[in-house]
């Protein structure tokens, strides 16, 4: 099967074609940062406009780059929610208007279980079940995979997700827009331990994360001193730091409490250098293993889409002729394979 899949849940419009024998065939991904730069976070109206201006090309780039027709396609897969509704609906209806000009099937798929399943685009994929630590900009999840669909909830942030954590205290440093990646990349000039932050939860019992304390803790930190480089390396280092250490004494419990040695790691966060080391440490310590997408599959993409859409139309599930979009969805409502 050859299928098509489509990402426009947030500000990243990405297509691909994947063949259930030949891999990935193609990929592409527009971001849209540049356009939201400005404004310091994304305009949802402005995500919307700027998708429908950019799907199209970019579906038919990764057409040609797989070297297919579209009458080819067996399949389409757009990310159907959680996400910006108006920006869902650009894919969404592309997507699901395509598949029937086409005569083919058409699936909304939970972006999510996207973010889940794309460490499955490895050569050397992980094994059934795992636990899943999925760290994104609006998600921060432990969950236990038995299989495709079928997906466990062990424990989630009560307040800001990691990503949220990182964006957010970059801000605060003064660092451009998204900056997750810039603090992690300015954390590596800092000094350890000149700024130890909170690490909220860990004297508790539990799966579960906060990092909303972390904006307050920075604040302080920096208030009434000049914000030079120097400064800003050093508490980047100590942010970065806090946030890893939760991730990973909570990851470790949740491969304990379910007796589990295989962690995957997925969502933007999970590009993050010092996070993947310190993981990679610990399993191998174990005696267990983490593994990663790439870098460019942890962030948003298609290519995940198309992994669970291929997944699912393949065992004959697919959507009827409404055009699906919801800007919440729970991911233990989705079916088993
Ligand atoms: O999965 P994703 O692309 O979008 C969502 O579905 O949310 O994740 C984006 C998040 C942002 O908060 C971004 O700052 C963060 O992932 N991120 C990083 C890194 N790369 C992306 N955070 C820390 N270190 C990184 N290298
Ligand atoms: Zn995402």
């Amino acid at each position: 099967m050859k299928i098509l899949g489509l990402e426009s849940s947030c500000d990243e419009s990405a297509a691909a074609v994947l063949d259930s024998d030949q891999g990935l065939l193609a990929h592409a991904v527009f971001s849209q940062i540049e356009l939201h730069r400005l404004y310091g976070g994304v305009v949802p109206e402005l995500a919307a406009r700027d998708h429908i201006r950019r799907l199209l090309p970019l579906l038919r780039g990764v057409l040609a780059d797989a070297g297919i027709a579209a009458q080819q396609l067996d399949g389409i897969a757009y990310t159907a929610g959680p996400g910006l509704v108006g920006a869902l609906l650009t894919g969404a209806a592309l997507g699901r208007s395509l598949a029937f000009a086409l005569g083919i099937p058409a699936l909304g798929v939970h972006h999510l279980e996207g973010h889940l399943l794309a460490p499955l685009l490895e050569p050397d994929p992980p094994p059934f079940p795992h636990i899943a630590l999925l760290v994104s900009g609006g998600h921060t999840m432990l969950i236990e995979v038995q299989g495709i669909g079928a997906y466990r909830l062990l424990g989630q942030t009560r307040d800001d997700a990691a990503g949220e954590a990182f964006d957010k205290t970059a801000k605060l440093l003064g660092l451009p827009y998204p900056g997750g990646p810039e603090l992690a990349r300015i954390a590596a000039a800092g000094r350890a331990g000149a700024f130890v932050f909170p690490r909220p939860m860990l004297d508790r019992p539990g799966l579960e994360f906060s990092f909303s304390g972390l904006k307050t803790a920075v604040m302080h930190a920096v208030r009434d001193r000049v914000l030079d480089d120097a400064l800003r390396a050093d508490v980047a280092r100590g942010v970065q730091e806090a946030i890893v250490e939760c991730l990973c004494v909570k990851a470790l419990r949740a491969l304990e409490a379910t007796d589990c040695e295989v962690l995957t790691v997925s969502g933007g966060v999970g590009a993050n250098l010092q996070l993947r080391e310190t993981l990679s440490r610990l399993l191998a310590a174990r005696g267990g293993r983490a593994y990663y997408p790439r870098p460019e599959f942890c962030t948003d993409n298609a290519a995940m889409i198309a992994v669970a859409g291929l997944a699912r139309l393949r065992a004959g599930q697919h959507d009827d002729l409404a055009i699906g979009a919801h800007a919440q969805w729970a991911l233990d409502s989705l079916p088993a394979l």
